[in-house]
């Protein structure tokens, strides 16, 4: 693992945006597979900075978000499509057609999530994936659990991970109950991941994921069995491995 200490948020976006650049300059017509969640924000504008001045150039990209809500058109201002979107997708000159995100609509579920690991395969894998991590270690919306669960699946939302959302939505009894996310097999088969944290509520779950058992309990700990994983977290969510690095 090569991990980055950094300031602050604005430190962690502009570390981020730049490997995020360099991977896209390298091999242009790479497999992004993005993630949804304050965390990227920041990186997403960097990159559509970076675009505006010419430095970027998105059309050969291909990307595959984490994960969507159950029950969520791509309409609704609250799903991760329009997330998307909204932050990333309709500022740069990526293809919209080669941008992909779970169907909230499906309600078959065993048939999307089927659909969506034949579409990463069917892609040849994907080459970078960006990630979040939540307060209990969840990476995508793989919630601890007494398993990993290898491909795309549908979970329901813990209280814990509804609660914390309940923020973007008028009342929690608002937050989708279910979602359809990758599975760790699925993160794990991608040749680098970037895991972005920034926060005091983050700084358990990043020392569990560096220093921790590999546990299903906290789903981003099987991270320290992949051999290209970055993590750039800020003074905050560093709090408590700072002096063990
Ligand atoms: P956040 O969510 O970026 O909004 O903190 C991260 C996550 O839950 O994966």
């Amino acid at each position: 693992m090569v991990i980055y200490g950094v300031k602050d948020y604005q430190e962690m976006s502009r570390k981020a945006a730049g490997i995020i650049s360099a991977q896209v300059i390298l091999k242009p017509n790479s497999v992004l597979g993005l993630a949804t969640g304050s965390t990227p924000v920041g990186a997403y504008q960097l990159l559509v900075d970076a675009y505006k001045k010419g430095d970027l150039d998105f059309s050969k990209v291909t990307s595959v978000n984490l994960d969507e809500y159950k029950g969520l058109s791509g309409e609704h201002d609250q799903s991760y499509r329009y997330f998307m979107n909204a932050n990333l997708f309709n500022h740069v000159n990526i293809r919209k057609e080669c941008t992909f995100v779970p169907n909230g609509l499906e309600e078959d579920g065993a048939k999307e999530c089927a659909r969506y690991d034949q579409l990463i395969e069917s892609l040849g894998g994907v080459d970078l994936q960006l990630l979040g991590i939540g307060g209990n270690g969840h990476i995508g919306f793989n919630e601890p659990a007494g398993i990993f669960t290898k491909g795309t699946h549908m979970v329901t939302l813990t209280q814990e991970t509804r609660e914390a959302n309940a923020r973007f939505f008028s009342s929690i009894d608002e937050v989708p109950t279910h979602a359809y996310t990758m599975g760790v097999g699925n993160i794990m088969s991608a040749r680098k991941v970037l895991l972005l944290a920034s926060g005091s509520n983050k700084a358990q779950a990043i020392y569990d994921t560096i220093f921790g058992p590999i546990d299903p309990k906290v789903p981003a700990s099987i991270l320290q069995l992949h051999g290209d994983v970055t993590i750039i977290a800020d003074k905050a969510a560093m709090a408590l491995v700072q002096d063990k690095l």
